[in-house]
């Protein structure tokens, strides 16, 4: 692929608040190249679920910039209607049909309808049945056909389809409209090969494949240019990360090879598969302060009976053997996870596995969700044998137990001086920003600080979900 043109969505809309990408030749060119191209079209753009989808709608609004398209912000106004869709929990697909529903009346007037991402690929074509009016089914693994399928589209085809999931191509564009001007995605590994028993995510976005790490390192640099110190590596199993160029860089390499490019002061990288987590990752972040000290951990369930059922390929003896690698740290690493409660078979004595690995792990953060079974996938043939009354309950208690435990880790900080990326205002006099452990920090400062810029916070208060502080000059 040719060098990829990154282009930030402030660097198009408004002066970039630092004052490297402010100067970046790069920025200046396509500011120029995006008033010069407009075709008139106009597309709107709604994404549901990760991290992943949010990135591969950069990529798709940058194929879409590429074709002179503009962004609108609502339906009415686009003549290309798109939804990034998400399938991992019932609830989440379900969106996607209201919202279609919505927009049926402004399919009329000739507009397209496109359904994208993890619903599109798992019900296909049936979704032209249940919503006549689109007009464009694609799932991710088929993303790189999207001009060849926006141009079809344009010469007048009623329907268009990309659903092929046997693809070994990763997405990769010549333009990427990022809207985060302070944290920059890039994927490193795309589709997954695990069969957790209750996920759609294998059956979505395909088998594994990574990115070169030539390539990938040349997306960094490119990054740098535009003014980005922060980027975050994104993959459904970052772990398992083999890179296809005969550099040969395992995961952990090629985070000391990103942390090693100049200009990048903070990597961080999700999701982490546990079975393919090694002490290596944790060397490469003792050895390299770029790489942020938080790595996100999903357990799933304290119970090893649970975890089997759950086909995770690990026990939670293993998962707790990973855990002492990270709290055995020559720097404190944050960890965080993401729980299921109220799996097929999970008893109150598995809930309560769950629960005392809570107290043994002392997480910083955990999404927590109540089970929801999917289609193609395992569990869907199991009893969904916990009431749902029950699954809320035990959920509640599961999200009390970690906000506690928050609340007193984060009031260890209090007195601490920690680094925060300054990324806006929370409040008028009051700013807000990250810090490397990905903590959220609201505080005040003598004087105003930059957007984009990093200063030292004195932090004075702490709650369960973020921390409060006074920047020092
Ligand atoms: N039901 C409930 N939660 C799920 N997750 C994935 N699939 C399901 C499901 N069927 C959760 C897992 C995963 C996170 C992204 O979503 O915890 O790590
Ligand atoms: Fe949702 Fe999973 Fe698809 Fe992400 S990969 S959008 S979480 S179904």
């Amino acid at each position: 692929m040719p060098d990829a043109i990154h282009v930030r969505l402030d660097a198009l809309a408004s002066p970039p608040p630092t004052a490297a990408a402010r100067d970046s030749a790069a920025a200046d060119e396509l500011r120029a190249a995006w008033r010069a191209r407009p075709n008139g079209r106009t597309f709107y753009l709604e994404t549901f679920g990760c991290q992943m989808n949010v990135h591969d709608s950069e990529k798709v609004a940058g194929v879409l910039f590429a074709r002179g398209y503009r962004q609108v912000d609502a339906p009415d106004d686009a003549d290309l209607v798109l939804y990034n869709t998400c399938s991992i929990r019932e609830k989440a697909a379900q969106k996607v049909f209201s919202r279609l529903g919505q927009v049926r009346g402004v399919a009329r007037d000739g507009k397209v309808i496109g359904v994208l991402g993890c619903v599109a690929q798992q019900e296909g074509e049936q979704i032209f049945e249940r919503a006549p009016w689109v007009r464009l089914v694609c799932g991710s693994a088929s993303y790189r056909r999207l001009p060849e399928l926006v141009a079809q589209l344009e010469a007048g085809d009623t329907r268009v389809t990309g659903l092929e999931l046997d693809t070994d191509e990763t997405f990769e564009t010549d333009f990427t409209r990022r809207d985060n001007p302070f944290r920059a995605y890039l994927t490193i590994i795309e589709g997954c090969d695990k069969a957790c028993a209750y996920c759609v995510v294998p059956m979505t976005r395909g088998p594994e494949r990574s990115r070169t790490s030539e390539s990938i390192l040349r997306e960094v640099r490119g990054l740098v240019e535009l003014g980005y110190t922060e980027v975050q590596l994104l993959g459904q199993n970052v772990n398992s990360y083999r890179d296809p160029s005969p550099a040969r860089l395992d995961f952990a390499e090629l985070l000391e090879a990103v942390a090693e490019v100049p200009g990048v002061r903070r990597v961080r990288f999700t999701t982490s598969h546990p079975r393919d987590f090694t002490p290596a990752i944790v060397r490469a972040i003792e050895r390299q302060p770029a790489l942020c000290d938080h790595v996100h951990l999903p357990v799933q369930s304290g119970s090893s009976r649970v975890l089997a059922a759950m086909r995770r390929d690990y026990s939670r003896e293993e998962y707790l053997e990973r855990v002492a690698w990270v709290h055995r740290a020559r720097r404190p690493i944050s960890l965080t996870t993401d729980i299921i409660v109220g799996f097929p078979g999970e008893t109150e004595r598995d809930f309560e596995d769950t629960l005392s690995l809570l107290d043994l792990v002392q997480y910083d953060g955990a999404f927590s969700f109540k089970f929801s079974p999917r289609p193609n996938t395992a569990a869907l043939r199991m009893p969904d044998d916990v009431p749902e009354e029950e699954k809320g309950r035990r959920l509640a208690i599961l999200q009390e137990r970690q906000r506690e435990i928050q609340q007193a880790r984060n009031e260890r900080l209090v007195g601490q001086r920690l680094e925060v990326l300054v990324e806006g205002r929370s409040r008028p006099g009051q700013w807000a920003g990250r810090t490397s452990s990905n903590r959220m920090v609201n505080f005040t400062s003598p004087e105003p600080p930059a957007l984009g810029e990093y200063r030292e916070v004195v932090i004075h208060r702490a709650g369960p979900n973020s921390l409060v502080g006074e920047a020092v000059i």
